[in-house]
């Protein structure tokens, strides 16, 4: 078999993407492989349209069942996006023996688990490379290139919608409402948009790097998740006076107690970072990823995250990864792929994931308050309390409300002890309820 016949479910922007690399590439992708990649069908809901792509050669249908178990397509790239039918499809597409490649971070987050021994059962391969930071091959990076190192820890931006937003805020002190449109319209948004700003497609994408990186479970359910749809521009810029920028992270690292239990630390949130670090470059759409292991030190993945070409490219990457050692027709081809998560199946555990309240952390606190005497004697009194020591505090002037806004930085303290802290000083007279928590982390600044 010289050729391997890919179908495509869903022409949306990935879709079309994919289908021009498999159409207009096919000459490079044959001089790399040695053997033919053909498009052979594609389903999708709305055929009725101009796809601005010459597929004629190309088997159309609006029913993506007949692509799952088409005797003449070898590899099915899912590019439906979400939980269901993508699932159905995908498990339906191995269940016949096809191999698969997606871009669905939500899907391997969710069902990666349930997936993964279907395929090895089947003898198939599953390919998401373009599942974490769109074009970037992080994935194969931490699954092969880094496979000599225990990793220490993984940071990643890895939504390309929130990082625009984060950007233009600060940059042209815009809106946030205005800016998300423009980013839906640049086409970065998912389709529910709360996945982008709330921090869910993050933490998808963060699960599996955490997985990867730990020889651990995808524990998406678990991660400590939240988004930026509470930041305002006075956020960004009191944050940016204090030497700092707010970047939407994603954060995991190993722990081991001194009983020698193993867990995951595995984090989403808005982040202060050092205006000069690395990681604080990266601005509009662009995702990176920063990887620490034991032996090589820190590296640092940066591209496009999302987007029609990227995300592709990606998709495509796999397909030619699984074509070249699984178009021979051999039963067992895929045994010489890379696991799916680096690890052998057998040797992957069940870590369990830190509990938020027993991270350590340095954090940002604004709280709104009176302008009254002793007010910020009462809230430094209950810090005080729970031995959570200062680094910086500064008060806005007054405004309108009459309500003036404090900000302190904190030393390092448990999650649990600040909270803690918190809630006892939003109960004090003259504090309103309205805090904002920000993590820091320094990147060795
Ligand atoms: N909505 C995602 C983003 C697309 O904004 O990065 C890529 O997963």
């Amino acid at each position: 078999m010289n050729e391997i016949r890919v179908g495509i479910l869903g022409l949306g922007t990935i879709g079309m993407g994919a289908a021009r690399i498999l159409i207009e590439q096919q000459e490079l992708m044959s001089r790399r492989l040695g053997k033919t990649l053909r498009l052979v069908a594609a389903a999708d809901r709305n055929l009725d349209r101009d796809f601005g792509l010459d597929l004629s050669e190309v088997r159309l249908t609006d029913d993506a069942n007949e692509i799952v178990t088409a005797d003449d397509i070898d590899l099915v790239i899912e590019l439906i996006g979400g939980y269901e039918p993508a699932r159905t499809f995908v498990a339906r597409a191995i269940e016949h023996g096809k191999h698969v490649v997606t871009a669905n971070k939500a899907l391997i987050a969710k069902h990666g688990e349930a997936l993964f021994p279907l395929a090895a059962e089947k003898g198939v391969a599953i390919g998401f490379e373009a599942a974490v930071a769109g074009g970037i091959p992080c994935l194969k990076a931490l699954r092969e290139g880094l496979a000599a190192n225990a990793i220490e820890s993984v940071y990643g931006i890895l939504n390309g919608t929130c990082n625009f937003i984060l950007t233009k805020m600060e940059n042209e002190g815009a809106d946030y409402a205005d800016v998300l449109k423009e980013a839906q319209a640049l086409g970065y948004a998912e389709a529910d948009p709360t996945f982008d700003v709330e921090g869910i497609d993050t933490a998808h994408k963060l699960s599996i790097l955490a997985a990867m990186a730990f020889g651990s479970k995808i524990r998406f359910d678990e991660v400590f998740t939240e988004g930026i749809s509470k930041i305002s521009a006075a956020d960004i810029e009191a944050v940016h006076d204090l030497g700092y920028r707010i970047k939407l992270l994603g954060i995991a690292k190993p722990h081991k107690d001194d009983s020698g239990e193993e867990r995951v630390e595995m984090r989403v949130h808005p982040t202060l970072v050092p205006l000069a670090a690395q990681i604080a470059q990266v601005s509009d759409s662009y995702n990176a990823v920063q990887v620490s292991g034991d032996f090589v030190e820190h590296t640092m993945y940066f591209g496009r995250g999302a987007g029609e070409r990227p995300t592709a490219s990606a998709v495509i990457a796999d397909v030619v990864d699984i074509a070249r050692v699984c178009s021979d027709g051999s039963a067992d081809a895929v045994k010489y792929l890379a696991p799916p998560m680096g690890f052998v199946e057998s040797a992957r555990k069940e870590l369990k994931t830190l509990p938020i309240a027993d991270i350590r952390c340095e954090y940002y606190l604004r709280f709104m308050v009176q302008d009254q005497p002793g007010v910020i004697a009462a809230i430094t009194s209950v810090l005080s309390d729970h031995r959570i020591s200062l680094e910086a505090l500064s008060q806005k002037e007054r405004h309108a409300t009459q309500a003036v806004a404090i900000v302190m930085l904190t030393h390092e303290t448990t999650e649990g002890n600040l909270q803690a802290a918190i809630s006892r000083i939003t109960s004090l007279t003259h504090v309103e309820e309205d805090v904002l928590i920000l993590r820091k982390e320094s990147f060795g600044a």
